[in-house]
């Protein structure tokens, strides 16, 4: 059986009281909470490379938050095993992402990355070149997401990463479930949304739109969620095959 301890009483008060939006019902089953060396340890188990610090500085530069290591490992880890030929991400920033996705998916796949910024992706397209990845696996579309996913097609891509705008999460979903082939996954980042998700006082409009969306996930017939506390938390979850949710 799987060994449950009680864990100690956190800012957010009795541990055993903060339950994901899975299993309200029921007492969660907590375990101590990582010391933050083992936490860092965790986040740099994966090492980067120059090219990839070299995006992360461009991010920096620019004010754009980059997935963290820890999420980036996870993302080419997915591609990896989905054996990813075809992949969106909503959210190019200066590629960090995107260099990971596209180092997990095959040789001849193709990134296709949305962003509302044509400067970050500018910055993305040097950081692909850096990466020596020839131009015509990353497709850089610039324009607002819902505006150009519309036009994206239907069930073709194995996996759809969303890293734009916190308050069109739901609306991400939406789009990437029409988007996805059967057995496809999609990711969120930033799902615990610097601890605020968890802390039912934080009521402001990203932390209320990422919340609800982690019911949606969680409550979705269709769906096989995973809420990974990498980074900042990373929502992934597979999409089934079934008539009523394609
Ligand atoms: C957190 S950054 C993405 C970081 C990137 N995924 C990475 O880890 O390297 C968010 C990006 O989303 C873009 N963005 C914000 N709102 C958007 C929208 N409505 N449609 C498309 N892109 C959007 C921003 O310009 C920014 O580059």
């Amino acid at each position: 059986m799987f060994p449950v301890r009680k864990a100690a009483s956190s800012r957010y008060g009795d541990p055993a009281r903060v339950v994901g939006p899975g299993a309200p019902h029921q007492e969660a089953a907590i375990v101590t909470p990582l010391k933050p060396a083992s936490w860092s340890y965790a986040e740099t188990f994966v090492a980067e490379d120059d090219v990839l610090a070299a995006a992360r500085s461009r991010a920096e530069e620019v004010g754009v938050v980059a997935i963290g290591s820890g999420g980036g490992a996870a993302l080419r880890f997915l591609a990896s095993v989905l054996d990813a030929r075809a992949v969106v991400e909503i959210g190019t920033g200066t590629g960090v992402s995107g260099l990971w996705l596209l180092r997990g998916m095959r040789a001849d796949g193709v990134l296709t990355t949305v962003d509302i910024e044509a400067e970050h992706q500018r910055l993305a397209r040097q950081s692909f070149a850096e990466a020596g990845i020839p131009a015509q696996r990353a497709r850089t579309i610039s324009g607002a997401a819902l505006d150009v996913l519309p036009r994206l097609t239907d069930g073709h891509y194995d996996l759809v990463f969303c890293d734009g705008d916190k308050a069109e999460y739901a609306a991400y979903l939406k789009e990437a479930l029409r988007l996805l082939r059967p057995g496809g996954v999609v990711a969120f980042d930033n799902a615990l949304w610097h601890d605020r998700v968890a802390d039912p006082a934080q009521r402001d409009e990203d932390t209320v739109s990422i919340r609800e969306l982690g019911r949606q996930v969680a409550d979705h017939d269709g769906l096989v969620p995973v809420l990974l506390p990498v980074g900042d938390g990373l929502l992934v979850a597979k999409k089934e095959w079934s008539p009523e949710h394609v």
